[in-house]
């Protein structure tokens, strides 16, 4: 009798990959898993959960071993984190990169042409980029995907954005699409499709956790003020969380701020988030997004100023210091009406959020050219509607608004974005001005006025900037006079002077 085969095979059983095993074959597919540290596959199989799976479920454990047990051709998604890593840092363009590599090069004498090997990981792109191209001369297809929704969203439905070896989509995608999460009227459009090449998939995955970025400073911020300027509790909190939530903010972040504000401290009185130390941590997806962003010299100041915030938070001792040392308003209230300036916050909110998502979505359109790939935004849209740590109500607007116009520029120009900013402008500069009076720090409400300012501003003080290079450094400029003409030059020192 021949021996069972297997419908792909998962390595790196951390709790998402144990969760993504679980939910393929709770949609039908058989699953053969392997760990580095073998216990773990012993450990995971031995759990309620897999015994409850009966033969769907198989271990394995060596490579060799779980290659052997799937269906041609094989698919082997990997699912590392970098403390299993076999170091071989020379291949690595990132220091996490360096466990993938020794995996893929384990499991290249062990495969056939044709098979395909899977990353799920958070990898920066260009490492999908290069491992596509080297695997196709060996006659092997690389997917690099992003798999959004944390712990929960692995094991009920994620939302996936496979991109690398167009060929191999055909093969991954039954099962991509079956595990991942599902939007739409019917419950029936799946949060997975195809992205594009090579590092696409993960490109896209980086903007998706740089956008989550822009908005969990966003959130902070709209706290932050509400809690400052307005003196309101916990309980207050909830309750605005809660409303914005029935609103067109409707997106899990909302959801899971409004809970924070209702959890007791374990350990003592009150509420645990005012416990938590507040110095943000970050694993570098934003950090990326943001470089990524001066590269290709688009301006992503919200991840950007997201990231500087993070940095400027972790600080905790110097901040503490210079609170003693530099003075500025402290304490001072809002006078105006309460329920008005909630109000106002939830506008600013919204205004920034979009301006976060217009600077994405700008971000992934020059990366497309750039790198080369044809990236579809509505489609993004789509996939990040569901199942991801962004999901949010307000994806179906920007779907939409792509929908209508593929080629659009910036979102803020889509006939909606443009009236609910527009109609947010005034509340939105009474929450940024009140928080320069209070001087309570709103990093992503200033930079994202500022960015629409910017962006609205048919002149900008760049002429200054060219003469002043022009001056120093003869760099050259053009004219607002002469179109088409130029660069010129001028001798600024003896020039004739008013
Ligand atoms: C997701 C999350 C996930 C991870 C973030 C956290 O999409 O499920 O984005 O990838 O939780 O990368 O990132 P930081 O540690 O940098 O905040």
């Amino acid at each position: 009798m021949s021996e069972k085969k297997y419908d792909i095979g998962l390595m790196g059983l951390a709790v998402m990959g144990q969760n993504l095993v679980l939910n393929m074959v709770d949609h039908g597919f058989d699953v053969a898993v392997f760990n580095r540290t073998t216990s773990k596959v012993d450990d995971f199989l031995a759990t309620e959960e897999a015994r409850s799976k009966g033969d769907k479920l198989t271990g394995a454990h060596s490579l060799a071993e779980l290659v052997s047990k799937l269906k041609s051709p094989r698919k082997i998604m990997l699912m590392i984190k970098s403390k299993d890593a076999v170091p071989a840092p020379e291949l690595a363009l990132y220091p996490d990169a360096a466990a993938v590599d020794a995996v893929i090069a384990e499991l290249i004498p062990l495969l056939d042409k044709g098979d395909v090997i899977i990353d799920g990981g958070n990898t920066q792109f260009k490492d999908t980029e290069r491992r596509t191209k080297y695997l196709a001369n060996l006659g092997i297809r690389y997917i690099g995907t992003g798999v959004s929704g944390g712990e929960e969203g692995a094991r009920r439905g994620p939302s996936m954005m496979p991109g690398g070896d167009p060929e191999a989509w055909p093969l991954v995608k039954p099962i991509f699409q079956a595990i991942s999460a599902k939007v739409g009227p019917n419950k029936d459009v799946p949060c997975c499709d195809w992205i594009g090449a090579r590092g696409a998939g993960h490109y896209v995955k980086m903007v998706h956790n740089g956008v989550e970025y822009g908005d969990m400073q966003l959130i902070s911020d709209a706290y932050w003020i509400l809690k400052n300027a307005l003196g309101l509790s916990n309980a207050d909190l909830y309750k605005i969380f809660a409303e914005w939530n029935e609103t067109e903010l409707d997106s899990y972040l909302i959801e899971i701020t409004r809970d924070i504000f209702t959890v007791e401290d374990p350990e003592s009185d009150g509420e645990l988030v005012d416990k938590i130390l507040d110095a943000a941590g970050a694993k570098g997806t934003g950090k990326w997004m943001s470089q990524l962003a001066l590269d290709l010299g688009v301006p992503s100041t919200l991840v950007t100023e997201a990231v500087y915030a993070r940095a400027i938070s972790s600080m905790k001792s110097q901040r503490v210091n210079a609170s003693a040392v530099l003075s500025g308003p402290v304490g001072a209230k809002y006078q105006g009406d309460k329920a008005e300036f909630i109000a106002q916050v939830k506008q600013a909110l919204y205004a920034s959020k979009i301006c976060s998502y217009a600077q994405g979505f700008v971000q992934m359109q020059a990366a497309a050219k750039e790198y080369d790939w044809s990236l579809d935004c509505g489609k993004i849209a789509l996939l990040w509607r569901g199942g991801c740590i962004i999901r949010a109500v307000f994806l179906e607007r920007i779907k939409e608004a792509f929908d209508k116009n593929p080629n659009l520029e910036n979102l803020l120009l889509d006939p909606y974005f443009k009236n609910a900013v527009e109609s947010a402008q005034p509340a939105w500069r009474n929450v940024v001005k009140t928080a320069v009076e209070l001087g309570i720090p709103t990093p992503g409400f200033t930079t994202a006025l500022t960015y629409f300012d910017s962006y609205r501003s048919a002149n900008l003080p760049a002429n200054l900037i060219q003469a002043q290079r022009d001056y120093f450094g003869a760099h050259t400029y053009f004219r607002v006079d002469k179109p088409g003409e130029g660069p010129f030059h001028t001798d600024w020192i003896n020039v004739k002077k008013s």
